[in-house]
């Protein structure tokens, strides 16, 4: 398994790794109540689509613990964050668990995930060209139960030994690329070369990469793909050089209720995000901003949609 974990989980104590301060803290921050976990999946304590989705699974299980209103409750933890399915998923799957279950049935969907993503990178290790891989935003352990989608590609190639090496994309304005997947990569000792988003097309062009991964908050029945702002840019960059573009998709991020990723609702966040960083302001005060933290892919810029049960298909 991987060395690096974002979620553990203790008798009726949710500890998050906040990922807010990486690379340059590993502070934990303790949850006790479900309103305290869906903070901390709105404020980016924990972020990735799958991490989100167990922290809700917890966050519903302190509920029943704590005596409070397990529909409000559920309410509360659903709006935290709009995009990755995700965390509906995980919702409903215990929709149908008694309040004496719920908690047992969270430890399953984070044991499961870990599972699930060590699968799908073994999968993604058989289709994914050797050398070097570029990929954006942050979708290692950090974003999940463990181990990773797109990152969990990389991890299994690493761990059967074959050549890889990641091109790290920053992501701005939130910076997982080179906060959080490039302090992964260096964590578990695989080679990883960051460059800034601006720098996609001439690093494909320079010949250093042959794939692009990504992972995904959600894909509609039709195969577009809802991921972190820049990977539509990314999959345009990849048809235009060549390059196979995939997506490392856990079967939780497929929302066949969604026709098209037209239907995809895609959070906007606060302005200060992109007119600075953390508590520094970079933009002049007055200016217009636009932050949209997610895209989409249309189905046809993707070479392969690679799932824990193989390569999957739009039907
Ligand atoms: O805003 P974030 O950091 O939650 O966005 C995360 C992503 O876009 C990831 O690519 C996606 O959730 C897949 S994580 C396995």
């Amino acid at each position: 398994m991987s060395t690096v974990e974002a979620i553990r989980y203790e008798e009726g104590v949710l500890s998050l790794l906040d990922q807010r301060a990486l690379p340059q803290e590993e502070t934990w921050l303790q949850i006790q109540d479900p309103g305290a976990a869906a903070q901390a999946i709105r404020d980016m304590v924990v972020r990735g689509a799958p991490a989100i989705a167990i922290t809700a699974a917890y966050g519903l299980a302190l509920a029943v613990r704590c005596g409070f209103d397990r529909s409000e409750a559920r309410a509360l933890l659903l709006a935290s964050r709009p995009t990755a399915v995700n965390l509906r998923w995980a919702l409903e799957r215990l929709d149908a668990v008694a309040d004496g279950a719920v908690e047992a049935e969270a430890q399953a969907i984070h044991a499961e995930d870990a599972r699930i993503c060590r699968t799908l990178g073994d999968v993604g290790a058989d289709v994914v060209p050797e050398g070097g891989l570029y990929t954006h935003c942050n979708t290692g352990a950090l974003a999940t139960g463990g181990w990773g989608t797109a990152l969990g590609v990389v991890r299994s190639l690493h761990a059967q030994g074959r050549p890889v090496h990641v091109y790290a994309g920053e992501t701005r304005p939130y910076l997982q690329g080179s906060r959080l997947t490039a302090w992964e990569m260096v964590q578990e000792g695989i080679p990883c070369t960051l460059v800034t988003d601006s720098m996609a097309g001439a690093v494909m062009a320079s010949g250093r990469i042959h794939s692009v991964v990504v992972g995904c908050d959600r894909v509609a029945a039709n195969g577009d793909v809802a991921n972190k702002i820049g990977t539509y840019g990314l999959a345009v960059l990849a048809r235009y050089h060549g390059l196979p573009f995939y997506v490392a998709m856990p079967l939780s991020t497929l929302d066949e209720q969604c026709r098209s990723g037209e239907d995809i609702p895609l959070e906007e966040r606060d302005p200060s995000e992109v007119a600075g960083f953390r508590s520094e302001r970079t933009a002049p005060g007055g200016v217009g901003v636009w932050n949209p933290s997610f895209d989409v892919t249309p189905a046809d810029l993707v070479t392969g949609w690679i799932t824990e049960q193989g390569l999957w298909r739009p039907g």
